[in-house]
């Protein structure tokens, strides 16, 4: 895994191969979700190791032990409507405790500036981990928009996760805010006239709810 300040770029092959699968313009919408919740959930893996955990009590079979346990009501996970949706289950299956807060961001299609529609987050927010899922990071615009409404609300520690990023975008969110962590599914070329990235994937929230 390759690392640079605040950075995260995964280079598993199992990941890969999912990513690649995801690409494929034959991955139709049931494949293509189920894709995108493991990704999710391979990806938080890494991305939660420094979660808070505190030791309980537990009775085993030999003898009473304090043992270590996820604080998970510590976790939020925020998506950016509507593509973020369809990473939060594989996040919640590693932590099922964790509150879910949602941001409605859409692109203009003309200006590719981010546009907000909607912001709900679970309070207080300041002493969570905030876990911002999105698949894709093309100019960085909604990324960014949502890492400034959480920091509004009162966020602190926040991760933000997309599985595929062009380096506009990246540059963009890591510039606004060298704070937070970043985690990287794959590193694509550019951004095209469209601000859509390449190879990419195509539109994620249309490949995920088979809308268009
Ligand atoms: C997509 C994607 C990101 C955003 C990335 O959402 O899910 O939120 O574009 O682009 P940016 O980095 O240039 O801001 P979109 O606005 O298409 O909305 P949707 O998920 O509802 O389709
Ligand atoms: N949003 C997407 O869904 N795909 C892109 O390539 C860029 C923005």
């Amino acid at each position: 895994m390759e690392h640079i300040e605040n950075v995260t770029f995964f280079d598993h092959p199992l990941l890969q191969h999912k990513i690649s699968m995801l690409r494929d313009e034959q991955t139709g919408t049931n494949e293509f979700r189920k894709l995108v919740e493991e990704i999710a959930m391979l990806m938080g893996y890494e991305a939660l190791r420094d979660l808070p955990t505190e030791d309980v009590e537990i009775k085993t079979p030999i003898e009473t032990c304090m043992t270590p346990m996820i604080a998970g009501k510590k976790l939020a996970i925020v998506p950016i409507l509507r593509a973020g949706l369809g990473m939060v289950n594989g996040i919640l299956a590693l932590v099922p405790s964790a509150k879910v807060g949602h941001i409605g961001l859409y692109r203009d299609p003309e200006t590719h500036e981010p546009h907000e529609y909607y912001c709900k987050l679970p309070e207080p927010i300041d002493q969570r981990t905030i876990v911002v899922v999105d698949p894709m990071l093309a100019t960085g615009g909604s990324g960014s928009d949502a890492v400034s409404m959480i920091k509004q609300h009162g966020g602190q520690h926040i991760k933000f996760m997309s599985i595929i990023a062009a380096p506009e975008g990246l540059q963009r969110l890591h510039n606004d805010h060298p704070d937070i962590q970043i985690y990287v599914g794959h590193l694509d070329r550019c951004l095209n006239d469209h601000a859509y990235i390449c190879p990419g994937l195509g539109d994620a929230g249309d490949r995920i709810f088979g809308t268009k």
